[in-house]
């Protein structure tokens, strides 16, 4: 989709832009500070911005990115959105989450009315789909700034766009184009962040769309990605997560020789890292390079988030997943035994076509036998432009929800009986959110699990050892060691 052509192309601040990236977003966004400044000396106050995101880690990251483009032009951050400027940063995985979004921008409009000089931006995987900025476009015309999931880094030319233009700016690539490294970023946690190692993905398996709307695979240069780590460690930083949807498949396209395992190694050789976690690698591609180096890794958290998606092979191969009901378990076993105490975590959908009852007792069977620490447990949503979505045998809503609930129970009864065992022992946890009126403190387990315990603020952001004394199911209430 091309800009709409609603700016000044004749604008002599857009003609006078560098052509290089990331220079010439420091460009707008110096621009953007001084058009920002004005209004903010008018008004009599600071300009606060308001960033919402939806979905994935990925979509995390990313409004990270956003978040310190738009503190680079001025803007402050708040919880509301009365904010002059708020940003939905979309996810169109299920569609529930698409409806979610549709019904809060309604909101926005309203609250807009009140607020003319509001200004509302929707970027992220939904912005992707046409049909969904057809929709923006024709019935939501006071939303701003439109954009998808390859050109964050245009935010604040878009923005000065939409200054000297007054319409709405819709800028959505097909493709990725490139990768602009050493933008501005604001961190949420300051002692954890995410590191996108790769971006997009080439498996297309047949329900999901995160290949159409996140484009084919990338994987960013190793360099980079050790930088950046080190960029966050001289900042505080004691975790980071290696982000990308199939990241033990990193490097497999370039030839420079470094596997997921050895950039795992390498980035927790990082001074000041304490911890290092990943997300999401794929049952196809685990490689036994991998499992060695987690169980050797004293850094590397002992959790694997392995999805599953079905316990049938039937389904599976409908799935386009690359492996077997018995493959899976096979290696679900070899990294639990290979790795002592390690928590094995995963996803799975239930109503995907041409399911049976059969199918989901396969599916319970493995959760069971694998022994999942927690499971995210999804309905199947049918995504336009899918395989999955022209397939025979789509399962009603009513049938799956029955089915859901059998295995949420199943799920339930595993995932208590893995936690309950750790009653009793002590383990270190990174405290990541103080509640004041408690005086509790919610410590994140290498395993990925919760554990509140009596401890003083200070303590965040720092690695302590705590003892797990009552086992709550899912969360464990404790006291330091
Ligand atoms: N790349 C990761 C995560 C993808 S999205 C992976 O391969 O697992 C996160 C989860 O959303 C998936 O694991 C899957 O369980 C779920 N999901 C994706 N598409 C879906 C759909 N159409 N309906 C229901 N759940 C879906
Ligand atoms: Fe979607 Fe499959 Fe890619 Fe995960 S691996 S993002 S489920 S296509
Ligand atoms: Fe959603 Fe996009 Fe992530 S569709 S799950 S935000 S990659």
């Amino acid at each position: 989709m091309e800009l709409s052509q609603n700016t000044d192309f004749t604008d002599r601040v857009i003609m006078a832009a560098p052509a290089e990236e990331p220079e010439r977003q420091y460009y707008f966004i110096d621009v953007m500070k001084s058009i920002l400044a004005e209004k903010a000396a008018a008004l009599g106050r600071k300009l606060t911005m308001h960033i919402e995101t939806f979905g994935c880690q990925m979509n995390e990251k990313d409004s990270e990115t956003l978040a310190g483009i738009l503190g680079a032009m001025g803007y402050e951050e708040s919880d509301s959105e009365d904010a002059d400027l708020v940003l939905y940063n979309t996810c169109t995985v299920r569609e529930n989450a698409n409806t979610r979004v549709y019904g809060r921008i309604g909101y926005l409009g309203n609250r807009k009315k009140l607020n003319p000089d509001k200004r509302i931006v929707l970027c992220g995987c939904m912005m992707q789909e046409n049909a969904a900025v057809e929709k923006i476009r024709a019935s939501y015309r006071f939303v701003d700034v439109i954009f998808g999931t390859h050109n964050i880094f245009l935010l604040a030319e878009l923005l000065y766009r939409r200054e000297v233009g007054g319409k709405q700016v819709i800028c959505v690539w097909d493709k990725a184009q490139r990768i602009v490294e050493s933008l501005p970023r604001i961190n949420k946690y300051g002692f954890k962040a995410g590191i996108n190692i790769m971006y997009g993905c080439d498996n297309f398996c047949t329900y999901c769309i995160v290949p159409y709307v996140r484009g084919r695979e990338r994987s960013r240069a190793a360099a980079d990605i050790v930088e950046e780590a080190r960029h966050l460690a001289a900042n505080g930083v004691r975790e980071v997560m290696l982000l990308g949807q199939n990241v033990n498949s990193y490097g497999k396209k370039s030839d420079d020789g470094i596997s997921f395992a050895k950039l795992l190694r390498m980035v927790s050789e990082v001074e000041g890292i304490a911890r290092v976690r990943f997300m999401t690698p794929h049952p196809k591609d685990f490689a036994d390079e991998l499992i060695e180096e987690i169980a050797v890794n004293d850094k590397i958290c002992k959790h694997v988030h392995l999805p599953l998606q079905s316990g049938s092979t039937k389904l599976l191969a409908a799935m386009n997943r690359h492996y077997t009901k018995e493959q899976y378990l096979e290696l679900a076993a070899k990294i639990k035994e290979r790795i002592p105490g390690v928590a094995v975590t995963t996803d799975i959908i239930i109503g995907f076509p041409g399911e049976t009852e059969a199918d989901v007792d396969d599916t319970i069977d493995v959760v069971r036998k694998a022994g999942f620490m927690s499971a995210y447990t999804f309905i199947y949503s049918k995504r336009n432009g899918t395989p999955a979505a022209k397939m025979d045998g789509q399962v009603s809503e009513e049938v799956a929800g029955v089915r859901f609930k059998r295995l949420l129970e199943a799920v339930g009864e595993t995932s208590a009986a893995q936690a309950a065992k750790l009653t009793g022992e002590s383990v270190t946890v990174l405290c990541e959110e103080y509640k004041a009126k408690e005086g509790l403190m919610t410590g994140r387990m290498d395993n990925n699990l919760l554990v509140h315990f009596p401890a003083k603020e200070e303590m965040l952001g720092s690695l302590v050892r705590v003892n797990l004394d009552e086992c709550k199911g899912f969360y464990f209430l404790g006291s330091l060691v």
